[in-house]
């Protein structure tokens, strides 16, 4: 996987759409400063030197109905990348990965259509040093992490969901992530649905949840919006 470090840009995962050209299949983009950072619903992600800012793209997806799959490897490698730092997190589903009761990573998966599929890109904000405006993973460790160490770790995660998912092993992803779902067993009051409670996500991309009358639904797992807390 080829790596670009860039001092400072408005952000990665623009960076990667501009100059996905001349980028190979697969590339890793990290900023040291991100001034105008992109999140989800138009939220702004900027992120200063001592945060984890990183937009992954790769160019080898051919089917759209695949990209949220890339959204499930993205969660399980920061996951995986925290557990090695003996931090338990989960995903907040569509997008946020939380320890305990506070986001620690946001996540931003962006199609490239130009016109047609040309890849996609998994932007991925890490608060590694700097908490704010949520919390960091030295909050928990009580001293600095190196971010180059944090990125290596990533990419180590993420090339190994990678080849799971090219092997045909999704299924396993899934499965790990329905297991580490922090919204699992919780009743939430959504939109004009009542309270509801999410089950799983299926292998079709679709959330199950239930309903006060027992009743089964779905839903996109990229179509939940929910508040920061
Ligand atoms: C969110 O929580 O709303 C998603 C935040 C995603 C932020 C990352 S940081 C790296 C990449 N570049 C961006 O402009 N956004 C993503």
């Amino acid at each position: 996987m080829k790596i670009i470090v860039l001092d400072e840009v408005d952000s990665t995962n623009e960076y990667v759409k501009k100059n996905y050209h001349e980028l190979p299949m697969c590339a890793c983009v990290q900023a040291k400063k991100q001034i105008s950072g992109k999140g989800r619903r138009g939220h702004v992600w900027s992120s200063n030197d001592q945060n984890l800012t990183v937009s992954f793209l790769y160019k080898d997806i051919t089917n759209i109905m695949e990209a949220w799959k890339y959204t499930m490897i993205s969660a399980a490698s920061v996951i995986d990348l925290l557990k090695k730092y003996g931090i338990q997190a989960k995903i907040k589903w569509p997008n946020d990965i939380y320890v305990g009761d506070d986001k620690i990573c946001g996540m931003l998966i962006e199609t490239i259509l130009d016109p047609d599929l040309k890849g996609i890109i998994s932007g991925i904000g890490v608060n590694v040093n700097d908490a704010r405006p949520y919390i960091c993973m030295k909050d928990f460790l009580h001293k600095e992490c190196d971010i180059k160490e944090v990125l290596a770790n990533l990419i180590v995660s993420m090339n190994h969901y990678m080849d799971m998912y090219y092997r045909g092993q999704f299924d396993y992803i899934l499965e790990k992530l329905n297991q580490s779902s922090y919204l699992k067993g919780k009743w939430i009051d959504y939109q004009n649905y009542g309270k509801i409670s999410f089950l799983k996500v299926n292998e079709r991309g679709m959330v199950e949840y239930i309903d006060e009358h027992d009743q089964i639904h779905q839903m996109l797992v990229n179509e939940i919006t929910l508040s920061q807390k």
